[in-house]
C-alpha cells in the first residue's frame, strides 16, 4: 500500500471537504426546503367581481358601490384609449409620420397614468378594477378598430370620437359622485380625467385643420368669405 500523500503546508485536502459548487442532490435538498417556491397553488378567489370589501374611509357603501360601478366603466374605456394610442404609434404612416409617432406615445404614457389612478381608486373604494384585456373587450363602449393600418386622419378621428366617449361619462359620473360625498371620486374625474383628455383632445384635433404648409389658399379664404 502506497503511503497517504504528505499534505504540503497551505494545502487543502479537497477528499474530505463539501463541493459547494457540485453539490450532491441529497446535500442539496438537505435545509433547503423552507427557501424552495411553492409552484401551482389554487384557491377560490378572496371577493368575488361586483362585491365591495369596505375599508374605513368614513364613505357610505352605497356610495362606495356605485362609485365603482362607474369608474369600471371609465376604466374599461380608458384602457381601450391607451391601447388606441400604442397601435397608431406603431402604425401611423405619412409625412408626419415623425411627430404623430412621438405625440401618439406622450398621449399613452399619459393614458396610461389615468389608468393606474382610476384603477386604485376602484381598490381604495372597495372594490375590483377591470385589468384583463377579454374583459376589458366585453365593457367597454369604444368600437373596436380593425388590425388592419388606417390613415392617420382615420386614426385621429377614431381617438377623437373615444375620447368624446369618456369625457360624456367623467362629467356625468364626476356629478354623481359629488351629490353621493364621495369628492375624491369627483376630484380624480375632474382634475385627472377631464382635463388630461381636454388637453389631447386639443392636440389631436387641430391636426385635422385643413390649413396649406407653405402659401396661404387664397381662393378658399375668398370662397369661406374670410
Ligand atoms: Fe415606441
Amino acid at each position: 500500500m502506497p503511503p497517504a500523500p504528505i499534505e504540503k503546508k497551505g494545502e487543502i485536502n479537497m477528499k474530505n471537504k463539501t463541493d459547494h459548487k457540485n453539490p450532491t442532490p441529497s446535500q442539496n435538498a438537505e435545509g433547503s426546503e423552507r427557501a424552495r417556491p411553492i409552484l401551482h397553488q389554487h384557491a377560490h378567489e378572496i371577493q368575488p367581481y361586483g362585491k365591495i370589501a369596505k375599508l374605513p374611509i368614513a364613505l357610505d357603501q352605497q356610495a362606495c358601490a356605485t362609485s365603482v360601478e362607474l369608474l369600471n366603466q371609465i376604466l374599461a374605456d380608458t384602457i381601450t384609449l391607451r391601447d388606441l394610442y400604442k397601435k397608431h404609434h406603431w402604425q401611423v404612416a405619412g409625412h408626419t409620420f415623425y411627430q404623430l409617432h412621438l405625440l401618439f406615445d406622450k398621449h399613452f404614457e399619459e393614458q396610461s397614468e389615468l389608468v393606474d389612478a382610476i384603477a386604485e381608486r376602484i381598490q381604495l373604494l372597495g372594490g375590483i378594477s377591470i385589468a384583463m384585456a377579454p374583459d376589458v373587450a366585453e365593457t367597454t363602449f369604444i368600437p373596436r378598430p380593425p388590425r388592419g393600418r388606417e390613415e392617420a386622419p382615420v386614426q385621429i378621428s377614431r381617438m377623437l370620437e373615444a375620447h368624446e366617449i369618456i369625457l360624456k361619462e367623467a362629467r356625468t359620473v364626476a356629478k354623481q359622485a359629488a351629490q353621493a360625498g364621495d369628492d375624491g371620486t369627483n376630484d380624480l374625474l375632474v382634475s385627472q380625467v377631464i382635463r388630461t383628455n381636454e388637453l389631447q383632445v386639443w392636440f389631436l384635433a387641430e391636426h385635422l385643420v385643413d390649413v396649406p404648409l407653405v402659401r396661404a389658399d387664397i381662393a378658399k379664404a375668398a370662397a369661406s368669405g374670410s
